[in-house]
């Protein structure tokens, strides 16, 4: 299959396409190696991406989705039978330090997307990153794709249900494909150093005090990246699917922060020290995702327990982080 990957070099981004390649898929990579966190680390997963790559299987554009001529012209010359949509500005808890960098990126980088595909003889399927958060303060457990998310409690989960919504109009209007992934707190290795784990870890081997909000009561449905590489591409090669899709893709286990954090303690071979704080503005207390959906329609079965996932993001952050 042809498929063409905005955010290649990003976390989720990279995982995908290395197991792409190694199903022996054609790839267009896009991404803009923006500085919201470390370019560095993806330019460094970028060359692995390369590396992974079959002489000629691997093709590659440095360009932001919103400049919409050079997106169309990547997109005509390769032609892809698929479309997986990952670029975006990512993290809840930032969006209201930087909303106008979430509009452009998220939505108007969607909607650029979306224009790009439907002027295509032969329009791709689009499969594009939605958001757990977009359940905002939905206390029904577990979240399935039927709940109610109008109501988000970020910009950045905003931007994610406008992009569902969207797509929706996209599929209707024009008859495109549109398959929303709603993520759920993705992990692994080659992770984002903004998110939770690099950021316990990074204090714990300062020996800093780890920042705990909600003093500690907060739980999330912690989805190691292969698993969830494992269900993008399901979604990617699915002939049961129909026009408009929305699909959880989590472990659908709630685990507790403080378990993941004495897991990681463990690994490092640290005591931290913890500061406990209130609720942040924009975050959610639980996710817990209701898989059966995409169990039922694709097969999707994650298999990866914290106690196993955990240790290897560990050894990858020993490796990477620990000897920069
Ligand atoms: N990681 C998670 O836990 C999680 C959870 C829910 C949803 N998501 C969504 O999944 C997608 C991938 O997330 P990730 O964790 O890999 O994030 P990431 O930041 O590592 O990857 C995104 C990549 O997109 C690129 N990018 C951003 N804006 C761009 C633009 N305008 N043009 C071209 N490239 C651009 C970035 O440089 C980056 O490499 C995002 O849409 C994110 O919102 C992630």
């Amino acid at each position: 299959m042809k498929v063409l990957v905005t955010g290649s070099a990003g976390f989720i981004g990279y995982h995908l396409c290395v197991a792409l390649l190694s199903r022996g898929d054609d790839l267009f990579g896009i991404d803009n190696f923006n500085s919201y966190y470390d370019a560095g680390l993806k330019h460094k997963r970028h060359d692995l991406i390369r590396a992974a790559a079959e002489e000629g299987s691997f093709a590659f554009n440095e360009l932001d989705v919103c400049n919409t001529a050079a997106l169309q012209s990547a997109i005509d010359s390769f032609q892809p039978e698929v479309v997986v949509h990952l670029a975006a500005h990512p993290g809840a808890r930032n969006s209201q330090k930087a909303p106008f960098d979430y509009m452009k990126n998220n939505c108007e980088g969607f909607l650029s997307v979306l224009e790009c595909c439907r002027k295509q003889k032969k329009v791709p399927r689009l499969v594009f990153a939605s958001s757990s958060s977009v359940y905002g303060r939905n206390v029904t457990m577990p979240f399935d794709e039927s709940h109610a998310v109008g109501a988000p409690v970020s910009l950045y989960a905003a931007t994610k249900s406008s992009n569902e919504l969207i797509a929706h109009v996209y599929s209707d209007l024009y008859g495109m494909q549109c398959v929303g992934l709603r993520f759920f707190t993705v992990y692994g290795p080659w992770y984002r150093p903004d998110m939770a784990l690099s950021l316990f870890a990074d204090a714990m081997i300062a020996g800093r005090p780890l920042q705990i909000f909600n003093h500690g009561d907060l739980k999330r449905d912690f989805t190691f990246v292969d698993d969830v590489v494992d269900g993008i591409t399901r979604c990617l090669f699915c002939e049961n699917l129909d026009r408009y899709e929305i699909f959880n893709i989590g472990r659908s286990r709630p685990e507790k922060l403080m378990d993941i954090i004495d897991i990681l303690a463990g690994e490092l071979g640290v005591h931290p020290q913890f500061e406990y704080l209130p609720m942040q503005e924009g975050d959610m207390q639980c996710t817990w995702a209701d898989i059966s959906k995409i169990t039922y329609k694709t097969g999707y079965q994650p298999i990866t327990s914290i106690s196993e996932g955990v240790p290897r993001f560990s050894d990858w952050y020993k490796k990477f982080c620990l000897s920069k």
